[in-house]
């Protein structure tokens, strides 16, 4: 039987990472992957265990592909990711939903497990581990539009925010060496790539140390927007507490590092930011971000903000609103407060918000973010912006889509431009999600 490889990816881009380094470690092994699932003799299923929600999301999925088992016999599923450690036990004795289950430090482990369970064992292996950080894999990459990819330049996270379970799920923080990366991104401009996006669950503590001399995190990224001027440079994500001015310096030295930061505040509140043990007070965080402005003039700024965590009253919910508002930020990621099994929050604080107080204090911060991201949008209407074209519009193959630096959509009427050209575009209108102008004059 031909071995289709079908990955399905859940959560954040990360993961989108971590699936093209399972398909590289198995197309080496014979594997296709395939998009077509009812092709696949092997299905993975790439987890999230961030909130609840992401998690019933993702059993329900498994629910919904144990039929395909009955229809192929000789079909593996596997669950790997986040999910893996947590869940071994339900997914594979009490439901029978899987085959193999893999954490996201095994995945050099997939052709052995596979080999296992086709021969009727159920495979499992979720350690962790302190080193892998795959540095001599070369992805392959999915689902992708050939213009924009993701490195991941570091593993697992050593911050302890009370909320989260990242460290739990996918280990203690480890960097990559950078010569693998700057290796990748070289690889990547030769296939046509135009932009990377560098990963990490808190890139600002990257730190490569080898006879003496260390690379941190600026260093890293100068040396990546030095591969080609041509070849744009993201990061994500960076923590308030650690984001240096000596980055900040190095992005305003280069054009090519794009004009956008996200810096995840999660709460306006002291007070919360505290039992959060995010390390930084709403004056930091207010300060870290006067300074991004004083050194890159234009950059965008955006954040994630957690709403009803554990104690949190109406003034500290204000305190969030206000913060926002403060900044003004051009985008955000929000959510509701979701207690994780064996973080510090689920440990020692009491889940005390009640979920239609959670509810009504999102939909606050949702609607206050909407009318931000519109204004934010508003005020580029009238000005001139670099566009990288990502590819056709959705709506029609007379307009093109592209991002500004500061990350923003633009949708523009195609003329002889395509896909991987820089455009100069000048915005005239917007919706609630795009920039729409014309190619300006030069
Ligand atoms: N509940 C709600 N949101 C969470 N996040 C992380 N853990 C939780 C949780 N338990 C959010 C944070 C983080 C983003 C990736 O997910 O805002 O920055
Ligand atoms: Fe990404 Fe965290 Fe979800 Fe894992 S748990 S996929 S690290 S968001």
């Amino acid at each position: 039987m031909a071995k289709n490889l079908y990955i399905e990816t859940y959560g954040c881009q990360m993961n989108v990472a971590d699936s093209e380094v399972v398909a590289s470690v198995l197309t080496d092994k014979g594997f296709k992957v395939t998009n077509d699932i009812n092709t696949a003799s092997l299905i993975l299923i790439n987890t999230c265990s961030i909130r609840e929600n992401a998690e019933k999301r993702i059993w329900n999925r498994l629910k919904a592909i144990r039929h395909l088992k009955k229809k192929n016999k000789g079909l593996i599923v596997g669950l790997i990711g986040c999910m893996a450690e947590r869940l071994r036990e339900e997914v594979l004795e009490k439901e029978q939903l899987v085959d193999i289950v893999v954490g996201p430090d095994a995945y050099r482990e997939l052709p052995l497990l596979i080999d296992e369970a086709e021969s009727g064992h159920k495979a499992v292996n979720v350690l962790l581990s302190r080193e892998e950080t795959y540095a001599d894999i070369s992805p392959v990459r999915m689902d992708q539009n050939g213009v924009s990819s993701f490195v991941s330049i570091m593993r697992g996270c050593n911050n302890m925010c009370a909320y989260c379970v990242v460290p739990y799920v996918r280990g203690a923080e480890r960097s990559r060496e950078p010569e693998s990366v700057l290796r990748e991104v070289r690889q990547l401009f030769e296939s046509g790539y135009r932009e990377v996006t560098l990963l990490g669950q808190n890139v600002d503590s990257y730190r490569w140390e080898n006879n003496g001399s260390l690379i941190d995190f600026p260093q890293l990224l100068e040396r990546v927007a030095q591969v080609n001027p041509l070849m744009r440079v993201r990061f994500s994500t960076s923590h308030p507490k650690d984001i240096s001015d000596d980055l900040l310096m190095t992005i305003s030295r280069h054009e090519n590092i794009c004009r956008h930061i996200h810096l995840p505040a999660q709460s306006g509140s002291t007070r919360i930011l505290k039992l959060m043990n995010r390390e930084y007070t709403r004056e930091w965080y207010m300060d870290r971000i006067n300074t991004i402005r004083n050194i890159i003039p234009g950059c965008a700024v955006s954040t994630d903000m957690i709403s009803g965590f554990c104690t949190e009253t109406d003034e500290d919910h204000q305190a969030s609103l206000s913060l926002m508002e403060w900044a003004g930020f051009d985008f955000a990621y929000m959510f509701k407060y979701s207690e994780r099994p064996g973080t510090k929050a689920a440990k020692k604080l009491k889940d005390d918000v009640p979920d239609d107080v959670k509810t009504a204090r999102l939909n606050e911060v949702i609607s206050l973010q909407n009318r931000l991201s519109g204004k934010s949008k508003r005020n580029d209407i009238g000005k001139v912006f670099e566009v990288l074209v990502e590819g056709f519009s959705k709506r029609s193959g007379d307009f093109l889509s592209g991002r500004t630096s500061q990350n923003k959509i633009v949708v523009f009427p195609k003329e002889n431009k395509r896909k991987g050209d820089y455009v100069k575009v000048f915005i005239e209108r917007c919706t609630s999600a795009t920039l729409i102008g014309t190619i300006a004059a030069y």
